[in-house]
């Protein structure tokens, strides 16, 4: 996939890509002795993503890797990105955002599923014995970019510049410049009692009519509840790339929700309105139907940090 070179000197990873139609999401978790191989992994990602993608260039294919707090400490040591740090727990009066371990998170995506497989395979085959796979989603995009809860997931996503600005580490941190935070949570949908509530009460949930996509004026609403004003009166933003998966016949059915964010405050003040609330409206009414079972927090360092790793030292 073509990577934007958004500042004058540093290319980021393509998380600024499309959503395509296919996307296989990894989380895994280095063993003790198993740094040297992540590294090794790390620094080869951009080559073995061209070796499975180059014949195919229509497939798209893409992957962006993140790496965890306490990886970091060990992959990398100092110096570490500002604001790096394992995704924080909430309890909330109804519902729980649950921190779960990663170390590594690899989110590929393509136009095809077979160019995602092949790659997931290829990078679980080089991590063999130093790290232990903790998640691994195969998501697909669902009909005209809906969600599982029948949706169009993914409207107020910034777009171009404005998306660079919003995802990419800037001046506020010279080392990791071109750089950005990423936090994964897998949802499992409750669709039977979805499906109970008539469509009028499902567009109240979210907060946007279901035929049409239109935006409504519904207090409370998961738009409603999302929608962050920072303190200039500009809206505070994420870039979403999430993705339905599933299983029908265990009767599964989720959003691998994954955010990027220049600042991991703007989604994580997202995720204390959603899960803890605020008075009058109360928790994101979404949550109702929909129960996180993972949340972990990485670091997408530039694609110029992953080339040169091997001549970073390692920790002693
Ligand atoms: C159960 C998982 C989730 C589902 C099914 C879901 C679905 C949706 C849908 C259908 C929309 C409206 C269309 C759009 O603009 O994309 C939306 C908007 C949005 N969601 Fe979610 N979402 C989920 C979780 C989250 C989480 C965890 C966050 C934040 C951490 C979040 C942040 C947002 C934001 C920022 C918007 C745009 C609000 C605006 O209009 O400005 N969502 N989501």
């Amino acid at each position: 996939m073509a990577l934007p070179v958004v500042s004058d000197d540093v290319l980021p990873q393509p998380m600024l890509g499309p959503l395509t139609p296919a996307a296989v999401f990894l989380v895994v978790t280095v063993a003790p002795g198993g740094e040297p191989t992540a590294r090794e992994v790390l620094a080869g990602l951009a080559g073995l993503e061209r070796a499975v993608g180059f014949s195919s260039p229509e497939g798209a294919l893409g992957c962006v890797a993140g790496i965890g707090a306490e990886a970091w400490d060990r992959l990398f040591g100092a110096p570490r990105p500002a604001a790096l740090h394992p995704f924080r727990e909430l309890e909330g009066p109804r519902h729980r955002a649950v921190s779960t371990p990663g170390d590594l998170l690899f989110h590929i995506r393509a136009t095809r599923v077979d160019l995602c497989f092949a790659l997931a395979a290829e990078i679980m085959r080089q991590l063999r014995g130093a790290a232990t796979l903790e998640d691994e989603v195969q998501a697909f995009a669902y009909f005209d970019s809906r969600n599982l809860l029948g949706f169009v997931d993914g409207t107020e996503n910034p777009v171009g510049r404005v998306a660079a600005d919003t995802v990419l580490v800037g001046d506020e941190d010279p080392d990791f410049r071109g750089g950005s935070y990423v936090l994964v949570q897998k949802y499992l949908h409750d669709v039977d009692s979805w499906e109970e509530l008539a469509v009028e009460a499902q567009e109240k949930v979210i907060g946007r009519t279901k035929l049409t996509n239109l935006e409504l004026d519904v207090e409370g609403s998961h738009v409603d509840v999302n929608t962050l004003v920072g303190p200039d009166g500009g809206e505070q933003r994420i870039l979403r790339a999430a993705m339905p998966f599933g299983r029908p016949g265990q009767g599964e059915f989720g959003t691998y929700f994954i955010a990027y964010a220049r600042d991991p405050e703007v989604p994580e003040t997202m995720l204390r309105k959603m899960f803890l609330g605020e008075p009058p409206a109360g928790h994101d009414p979404i949550l109702d139907f929909s129960r996180a079972v993972t949340g972990t927090m990485f670091f997408v360092p530039s694609a110029d940090f992953l080339r040169t790793i091997p001549a970073r030292r390692p920790p002693v």
